[in-house]
């Protein structure tokens, strides 16, 4: 496995992690016996489908010849994993930008947007596996209207990707009357898993990012004999913080363009395991930023948490303080300096400390990272006896609010 998990200032002894092997075990197997409801996303990387592939990356070909402007309409899992890589990945310079909607309800948001879709050339990329998620639709139908002004009608179905439910769903129906050039989310990967789906490739792609390279990272930590040994550490760890206690898990970041990431760990862990009264509230920092405010509580507040870090070991940038009491250092130098100076300070005040250490931060170990969070999520979710891949708490606020607005009118 090229990530290095490093559990050491875990406060744990190697019987406490050796125990939770039998259990963590059977979880995984379970993952991989494809007879578990919503575990398509486990083997995918072991069948990649280079036909679809393709697809995609014509796709992305396509909308690049026809815009400046790609705006991806999704919410929760339909857009995280997208938004995330984008921030997270160095892109190719044939790249065009990719902006996000359907993520809240605010006038002003949409009204910036139409004017951007005004100014260039445009195209729409909708989201939803179910299509009737209110976010999606309201800002769909807005911007499409927009779309029409500009293009008129068939232009603008002409600009218009869909990634949805094979069959179910508005968004199916619309994308067959309409006759947009549209993707599957597969039936059985939900929205926090599908990442690696056409739900987070095509976004990507559009943005530049080597997909494929992207994938074989998947691949080759699906593979990695590093799951036998100690790859499900850091889900049996987590599980024993519960365990032990702790209601929160800070994920710390390095580098500002993980920052993303964070949220999209949020929504994982947060929506795997938080039901039935259990899980760990995922909470994120950026470091050095919050080392200034946050920093302070980490080290003497109330220690109702443990922390994992999420690291980069090599920099291909590293650029030098040329003058000043800094002169001849990078800016690596100094991130280092922070890292091993926090990790210090943390341990002497007690604070158990997973490490989780990606090598480069390009698409290849991006994708090993996101397989093993994807992974190490649900099995800790399994080990706390939940379901990780239903959401009844999310339907039923989808549910409240459906009928909140039907009383509003
Ligand atoms: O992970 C999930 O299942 C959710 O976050 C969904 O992705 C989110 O609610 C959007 O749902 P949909 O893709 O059906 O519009």
């Amino acid at each position: 496995m090229e990530l290095n998990i490093n559990l050491e200032n875990m406060r744990l002894t190697a019987e406490e992690l050796a125990a939770g092997k039998p259990d963590a075990s059977s979880a995984l197997d379970r993952l991989w016996s494809g007879r578990e409801p919503m575990t398509g996303w486990v083997q995918a990387p072991l069948h990649r489908d280079e036909a679809l592939l393709e697809e995609l990356l014509n796709a992305a070909d396509l909308i690049k010849e026809q815009a400046e402007l790609l705006i991806v309409i999704g919410v929760g899992g339909s857009y995280m994993g997208a938004k995330a890589a984008i921030e997270a990945l160095p892109k190719t310079d044939t790249a065009i930008d990719v902006k996000f909607a359907g993520i809240n309800f605010c006038s002003e948001y949409h009204r910036q947007l139409s004017e951007e879709l005004h100014k260039k050339e445009t195209a729409l990329c909708v989201i939803s596996k179910s299509g009737n998620t209110l976010e999606i639709r309201a800002a769909f139908d807005f911007l499409k209207a927009e779309m029409i002004k500009k293009y008129g009608a068939e232009e603008t179905a002409e600009r218009i990707v869909t990634i949805t439910d094979r069959e179910t769903g508005s968004l199916r129906a619309e994308t067959e009357s309409e006759g947009y050039l549209s993707f599957e989310v597969p039936d059985d990967i939900g929205g926090r898993y599908s990442a690696m789906t056409p739900a987070g490739l095509l976004p990507m792609a559009v943005a530049g990012i080597d997909i494929r390279a992207l994938l074989e990272g998947a691949e080759a930590m699906a593979v990695s004999p590093a799951w036998d040994t100690n790859g499900m550490d850091y889900a049996i760890a987590r599980k024993l913080m519960m365990e032990r206690g702790k209601k929160i898990e800070v994920v710390e970041f390095y580098d500002p363009r993980l920052n993303y990431l964070g949220e999209w760990i949020k929504q994982l862990y947060g929506e795997s395991e938080g039901k039935e009264g259990k899980g760990l509230f995922p909470a994120t920092l950026s470091f050095s930023r919050d080392l200034h405010s946050m920093g302070q509580f980490l080290q003497q507040g109330s220690q109702i948490f443990f922390e994992t870090v999420i690291a980069v070991d090599e920099y291909d940038l590293e650029l030098e303080i040329p003058q000043g009491p800094l002169k001849g250092k990078t800016f690596e130098d100094l991130n280092r300096a922070a890292f091993h100076g926090v990790l210090e300070a943390h341990k002497k005040s007690g604070i158990p400390v997973a490490e989780i250490h990606l090598l480069r931060l390009d698409a290849l170990h991006y994708g090993q990272l996101l397989y093993f969070l994807e992974t190490s999520c649900a099995v800790t979710a399994m080990l706390m006896d939940v379901d990780p891949f239903d959401q009844p708490g999310v339907e039923d606020y989808k549910r409240e609010m459906h009928r909140a607005l039907e009383r509003e009118d």
